[in-house]
Order: C-alpha cells, then structure tokens, then sequence
C-alpha cells in the first residue's frame, strides 16, 4: 500500500479535544487565540453596525435612492456576522454571552443617529463605518495572508470586498449631496437587497 503521510499527525486518533484545523494554523505561525478574538471583535461591530444601520437608514426618509443603497450595506453586515461566526467556534472561541459585552468588543464605535439627522449627517456616519470596516478586515487579511489561514483570509477578503464598494458608494452619495461634486463610485445595483455577492453563506445552508 502506498505511504499515506497526511493519515496521522501530532493530534491523536480520535482525540475529540484538539483541532487539526487548528494546529495547522499554528504550525503555519498564526496567534490562533489573537486571530479568535480579534475575529469575535470584527463581528460584533457587523453585528451592531447591521441595528444602527437599521435606525439610520429609517432617517434617509423620502431619499430612497440612499435609503436603497443603506439597505445593502445594512444586509451585507448582517451576512458578513453569519459568515465568519462558524469560524469562531470551528477556532476554539465563542461569541459573549451577553449581548452588550459583544456590543461592547465591537471593533468599530457605534454608528449613532446624529442630532441632526439630515441626510448629510447620516451618510458621514455611513462612511465612517465602512471605513472602520475596511480597516478591520485589511487586518484580519494581514493576519491570515500567504497562505497561513486560507479560510478565514477568504472570508476576511470577500467581505472586504463589500467594505470597500460600501465606501465608494457612500463616498458618491456624500460628495454630491454635501459638496455637489460628483465623484461616480462604479456601483451597480445588487440582484436583490443585500445581495452579498462574496460573503453571503446562504446557499452553503439551504441549496
Ligand atoms: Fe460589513
Ligand atoms: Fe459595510
């Protein structure tokens, strides 16, 4: 019979107490424990990102072109939430069990409704998020790259992905409204409201 390298490793047959996936992790470099709680951090600011941008997006009242494109990124959060917290537990971790301590590690601050909510106001909070976005998965890309964690780096860079077309269509909403200078963000419109077209999980659960 042919040599079969990969049939056993440091992890001992039937060893329900240790992880392969993640002893791989480690033996590649990767802080399993930092990316975990980092991980856990990045969704909570989805999570919570998804109830502010729910209030936010009701103050967009009579605009409905921002309100539509408020409603992607809104449902693009909540998909991103779904899609990497399997990730969290497949690494050993868990989510708070209290609501606010999640709200509270959130990685990103929270995406009030101005004073003022004019549509002005609303959007540079928009924007503010999205870029916290951007920034939080640049790092988990960062942290998991050249191969180290190709799991969840392809979950971090397709969420990414959104991130950065979020900031690019508030970017041209605010431009023309506060400004009225036009700077075209190449967006088209999603199939379907929060559409997510790289992060969405959907069809690995119900086919
Ligand atoms: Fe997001
Ligand atoms: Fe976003």
């Amino acid at each position: 019979m042919a040599d079969k390298p990969h049939a056993s490793g440091r992890v001992a047959a039937g060893d329900a107490s240790q992880r392969v996936g993640v002893e791989v992790l480690e033996a590649r470099g990767v802080n399993v424990e930092v990316l975990r709680e980092k991980l856990i951090d990045a969704i909570g600011a989805e999570f919570t990102t998804y109830y502010y941008y729910s209030i936010l997006r009701m103050y967009l009242a009579g605009y409905e072109d921002y309100k539509e494109i408020c409603e992607d990124a809104r449902l693009e959060d909540r998909s991103h939430f779904e899609l990497v917290l399997p990730r969290v537990y497949e690494l050993g971790g868990s989510i708070p069990r209290d609501i606010r301590a999640f709200a509270d590690r959130a990685s990103c601050p929270d995406a009030y409704l101005p004073d003022d909510p004019s549509p002005v106001n609303v959007l540079e909070v928009l924007l503010e998020a999205e870029r916290c976005a951007i920034r939080t998965w640049s790092e988990i890309c960062d942290l998991t790259a050249g191969g180290k964690d190709p799991r969840t780096y392809d979950m971090a860079s397709r969420i990414l992905q959104e991130e950065i077309e979020h900031e690019a269509w508030f970017i041209e909403l605010l431009s023309k409204e506060r400004d009225g200078v036009i700077r075209p963000s190449g967006h088209f419109r999603r199939g379907e409201p929060g559409d997510a077209p790289h992060s969405k999980n959907r069809p690995f659960y119900n086919p």
